[in-house]
């Protein structure tokens, strides 16, 4: 069987503590490359001046972990700059943000060829690769210069914008139009794909009878929605011991028989946290008879803490915490408990079954396991409710057994809070069963085997011209 090597910026290196990476693609990678042999390949999140020629490897089961430290200006010019400052907030719809500099793409395909470079040396015939969000789109480029006919995919785990919007990315051709070397890049929706599609179109690449095949410079591409899913049996069972553990049962106690609101993102500014909790403050001040029945946890790990809009958004949350609390808070009850810990993943289990309710709503998401995770928590018998922005991929999935909203309407979502926390317990069991058969149905075993089974066939024509 051929070996499966993956690469990604971060990497999950397993550690004695088990406190997970934050974010969605460790999760979902992790869980893809368990019952498989391979390497997985990328940064170590350590920065030196003088980083090895070799990667550190850490050997757990069949998988190698490899990785490498990165100098200060990369990490300043790949991480912080092109890719978090740039790619990101492009391809989450918020043009208005991006700052470019071509100092910066230096950097990134600097980076780029230095990880292709890693991994040409690891590569065998045979062997499988897959490539992970936007940090990487141009690598399968790279290493085919160093001339390797591999099958190579790729998988974006956030949003895809259409055409119009990627135009406002300088010099996307050299970007996007690279995705073109892949075998397959998977997207998280089907909107994601033809938006990807119309993009290929606009740039030549003739669609034949089907829609999702192009064939670029002599070379063939295939597109494909792969929706990233949960280990849904194991988190269902790792959040019924969770909810047992002292720890959790602290925490329940703490709020001495009030409801409990929860809502976990990374500090960001595409999560929407602002909007949310405008819309909790709105509840408590137009239905007053919540005031002191309702705790709302908001737990909000950070990262790219040197990123200029992620300092704003740190002090925005912060003191508008504080806002909520000053004005309806009384000495025996905060209605916000806002917290910037990385809690285990088990701790997050626990939490989310002692919930009632869930916020999960985004202004723009690729996907969002939180939401996934909540409804997978639950206790079947009593389950909490999931509000779901509707600019969330998990949408897609979980529209049927999730109350829906526009992050953008204040009323809107603190209506839906409001029914949230009355809905009688058959409408919440129904919605709980109706969320739990898709995930049960497309769980992270299913993503990995079908976009592995797509990227399989060998339909790669000879290279006739340069793609960008
Ligand atoms: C999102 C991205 C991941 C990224 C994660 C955490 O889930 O899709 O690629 O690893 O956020 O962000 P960070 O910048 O800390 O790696």
């Amino acid at each position: 069987m051929s070996r499966l090597i993956v690469v990604s910026n971060r990497v999950a290196v397993p550690q004695a503590g088990g406190k997970a990476a934050a974010g969605g693609l460790a999760v979902a990678v992790n869980a893809a490359l368990k019952d498989r042999s391979g390497v997985w390949f990328g940064w170590s999140g350590r920065i030196t001046e003088e980083p090895s020629d070799r990667p550190v490897v850490t050997n757990r089961n069949r998988i190698k972990y490899a990785v490498i430290d990165l100098k200060e200006a990369d990490f300043q010019e790949y991480y912080n700059g092109f890719a978090n400052r740039v790619l990101w907030p492009i391809l989450h719809y918020r043009v208005d943000l991006a700052e470019f500099q071509r100092a910066d793409l230096s950097g990134y395909v600097r980076v780029n060829r230095l990880f292709a470079e890693h991994v040409s040396k690891i590569i065998q015939p045979d062997d499988v690769i897959w490539v992970h969000d936007y940090h990487m789109m141009p690598l399968a480029k790279y290493l085919r210069e160093r001339g390797h006919a591999n099958r190579i995919g790729f998988f974006l785990h956030i949003p895809m914008p259409p055409p119009e919007l990627i135009a406002a990315l300088p010099r996307h051709g050299e970007i996007l139009g690279s995705l073109a070397h892949y075998d397959l890049v998977g997207f998280q929706t089907e909107s994601d794909r033809d938006n990807f599609g119309r993009y290929l179109s606009t740039r030549g690449g003739q669609a034949g009878a089907d829609p999702n095949i192009f064939d670029i410079a002599g070379r063939q591409v295939r597109i494909g929605a792969f929706p990233v899913g949960i280990e849904t049996e194991a988190f269902a069972r790792r959040a019924r011991h969770a909810g047992r553990t002292n720890y959790v049962r602290g925490f329940r106690r703490s709020l001495a028989g009030r409801k409990l609101i929860i809502g976990v993102d990374r500090l960001d500014y595409s999560k929407g946290i602002p909007h949310r909790l405008e819309a909790y403050e709105a509840l408590l001040r137009t239905s007053p008879e919540w005031q002191d029945r309702v705790t709302f946890a908001q737990i909000t790990p950070k990262s790219r803490i040197e990123v200029p809009e992620y300092i704003e958004m740190d002090r925005f949350l912060s003191h508008k915490a504080g806002q909520i609390n000053g004005t309806f808070g009384d000495v025996s009850w905060t209605p916000l408990r806002y917290v910037n810990k990385t809690y285990s993943r088990s701790a997050l289990a626990g939490f989310y079954r002692a919930a009632d309710v869930a916020m999960v709503t985004p202004l723009r998401d690729g996907m969002n396991l939180v939401a996934k995770e909540f409804a997978a928590a639950q206790d079947p018998e009593n389950p909490g409710v999931l509000v779901l922005s509707q600019f969330a991929g998990a949408a897609a999935e979980l529209s049927g057994g999730a109350l829906m909203v526009n992050p953008h309407e204040t009323e809107g979502m603190a209506a839906a809070l409001k029914r949230a926390l009355d809905m009688p317990l058959d409408e919440r069991r129904e919605r709980h069963e109706r969320m739990m058969a898709v995930l049960l149905r497309q769980d992270i075993d299913q993503w990995a085997e079908s976009f592995i089974e797509a990227l399989m066939p060998p339909a790669v024509k000879p290279v006739t011209a340069a793609i960008p």
